[in-house]
């Protein structure tokens, strides 16, 4: 493992206080759940997402990592990024946005991946618990 003078200290911030940790009631209509594992290391991120039925808008998150510092810091971001946002903006949040936000090295850029993964996750989750509501912008899907 890299030593944690590599880390920049957004990342640093992030893993010491990590925002939104814990989980939601997944057996809720409204709750989506995201859980990905990353190949490359097997680190392992469930998330889970609170969704507004009217306005379709993400009012609440939170998040469980397993994993590097470097993912529990991306969880941690990606949960503050994403909550206020439609499904449809969530779904289009970057994995790159991530990392850049966080500075997060080359070899760290799968860690940021494994957030993206997990919102997406989390959102065709909630797609298939509510199968009434349709996916206004299908790019990307
Ligand atoms: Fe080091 Fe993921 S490979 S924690
Ligand atoms: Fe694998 Fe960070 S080293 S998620």
């Amino acid at each position: 493992r890299p030593a944690t003078r590599q880390y920049h200290e957004k990342v640093i911030d992030h893993y010491s206080r990590p925002r939104n940790v814990g989980t939601l009631d997944k057996k809720d209509k409204s709750v989506g759940e995201g859980l990905v594992g990353a190949p490359a290391c097997g680190d392992v991120m469930r998330l889970h997402i609170k969704v507004d039925p009217e306005t379709q808008v993400i009012s609440d998150v939170r998040f469980k990592t397993f994993g590097c510092g470097s993912a529990i810091a991306s969880s941690s971001y990606l949960t503050e990024l994403v909550r206020g946002m439609t499904l449809d903006q969530a779904s289009q949040v970057k994995n790159t946005e991530i990392a850049k936000e966080l500075c997060l090295p080359p070899v760290k850029l799968h860690c940021s991946m494994l957030a993206e993964d997990a919102i997406k996750s989390a959102i065709n989750n909630y797609y298939k618990k509510n199968p009434q509501v349709k996916p206004t912008n299908l790019a990307g899907t």
